[in-house]
């Protein structure tokens, strides 16, 4: 979703008559967009500010602005949910912060900074902030400037009202808003005309979309019918909001990508319920299984957090067997950290020790990489059609990288494609993360 507001940021800053420039070396003003779900965002942040200034202290070459202090501005969940730290923060050397729902106000932000007679010195310069949420902000107005590829993001609902209580989501980016189908539809049709092959649906609770009286659904049939587009993705969506409606379109849609992400979290239903998430174990795997069954052949990753508050060794091992249960094709694990202003962060004891916290998460990636590998290597000797992706790696810069209809990444080694071109592959290797393909068209 930042990716995606980068390019919303972009765009508006282009349409106020600023340029982009290649290296933020030569910028006037240097925007970093931070997230604050997990871990020590604002750490990362300072030490980036630190090293700009100290950068252009010390004179770079190429730079044009060489020994000129850039504006710093914070964008993201990081300037809503620490709006106090950072203004407050005086050693931390920024001028603006702004909000996720601000973007349209940068322009006159940054004028703000400048003051009326252009660049201001130092001290004359006031930190500045909007970090005001909407109800009804959706950019839909706003066409990103993204870069040329194969995949582009959309975003079709902002906010979330589910809660969770370890979830930083619902306070830094608001209420959840839809864009209406008409206007997503309008958006893919030009992304077509630019030359994306597929687009990403996006929304911190992307299923839970509705717009009058059209629901995520619909809005999948709306956008897999515009000619020229091959794949519909999205991301990423709740257990709770998964009606046999939807299940159906992406069983019957033969654009729609057979792949559902199926955000777990645990396995134990007394952490689910402190989570706040919904749903029992059981009613979770019957949803995986009812998944399974409506869509055959669907690939599922999940999301899983170790060491919420509370959380004993029995509990983390129903995490794991339900990993055994479902066999996800890939998992993104997380240690659970605090984050200040949630329902967990105010009510319960962050009580699990790190160490234990490191344990857990070392001993469910070792048993998901062995999961993954199985479930990889049931693929060997199958046919996939890759859309190419990607070009390059460090050890092998001709090596072509597409993905799977379920999401699997494959490598395909020699040329004569382009990027954007869907080939047909025979599956000969695999390795938890990566197939190795060779093309048989
Ligand atoms: N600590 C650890 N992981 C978290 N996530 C969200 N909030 C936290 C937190 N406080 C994880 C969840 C979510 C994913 C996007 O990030 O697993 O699904
Ligand atoms: Fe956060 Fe997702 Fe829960 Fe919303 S549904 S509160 S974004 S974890």
């Amino acid at each position: 979703m930042n990716s995606y507001d980068s390019e919303l940021v972009r765009s508006i800053l282009v349409k106020a008559k600023y340029a982009l420039v290649p290296s933020e070396d030569e910028a006037d003003v240097v925007l970093l967009n931070t997230c604050a779900i997990r871990e020590h965002a604002h750490q990362k942040v300072y030490n980036r500010v630190h090293e700009i200034h100290q950068k252009r202290r010390s004179g770079h070459k190429d730079t044009t602005s060489q020994g000129h202090k850039p504006l710093i501005g914070i964008l993201g969940c990081m300037a809503t949910n620490l709006r106090t730290e950072l203004l407050g923060n005086r050693r931390l050397d920024i001028d603006f912060i702004a909000g996720p729902d601000s973007y349209k106000r940068l322009p006159a932000l940054i004028r703000e900074c400048l003051g009326d007679e252009g660049r201001g010195t130092r001290d004359e310069r006031r930190k500045i902030f909007d970090v005001t949420l909407s109800e009804f902000e959706t950019y839909s107005d706003v066409y990103p400037r993204r870069e040329r590829g194969v995949n582009a993001w959309l975003a079709v609902m902002r906010g979330c009202n589910n809660f969770c209580t370890f979830c930083v989501v619902p306070y830094t980016r608001g209420r959840e808003r839809s864009r209406s189908v008409e206007n997503v539809v309008e958006e893919t049709r030009q992304l077509a005309a630019d030359g994306f092959k597929q687009v990403t649906l996006l929304g911190q609770n992307v299923n839970s979309y509705h717009c009058e009286d059209r629901d995520f659904a619909d809005l999948l049939e709306a956008v897999s019918g515009v000619e020229g587009i091959e794949r519909v993705r999205f991301t990423s969506p709740h257990p709770k909001d998964f009606p046999d409606k939807l299940l159906e379109v992406v069983a019957r849609n033969p654009k729609v990508c057979k792949h559902i992400h199926l955000p777990l979290q645990s396995g134990s239903n007394r952490i689910l319920g402190l989570m706040d998430r919904t749903y029992t174990r059981e009613e979770f795997t019957a949803l995986a299984d009812k998944i399974r069954r409506l869509i055959p052949g669907v690939a599922l990753s999940t999301d899983v957090i170790v060491g919420f508050c509370t959380e004993t060794d029995a509990e983390f091992e129903e995490t794991l067997a339900v990993l055994r249960a479902v066999n996800f094709d890939s998992a993104f694990t997380f240690k659970y950290s605090e984050r200040k202003g949630t329902i967990a962060g105010r009510k319960f004891k962050d009580d699990v020790p790190e160490a234990i916290k490191t344990e857990r998460i070392v001993r469910l990636n070792e048993l998901q990489k062995e999961i993954s590998l199985k479930k990889n290597r049931a693929h060997i000797g199958k046919t996939h059609e890759i859309l190419l992706e990607n070009k390059g790696s460090k050890h092998s810069p001709e090596v072509l990288y597409g993905r799977a209809d379920g999401n699997h990444l494959v490598t395909l080694d020699g040329g004569g494609w382009a990027l954007g071109e869907s080939v047909k592959v025979r599956v000969i290797d695999a390795s938890p993360n990566v197939l190795k393909g060779v093309a048989i068209s």
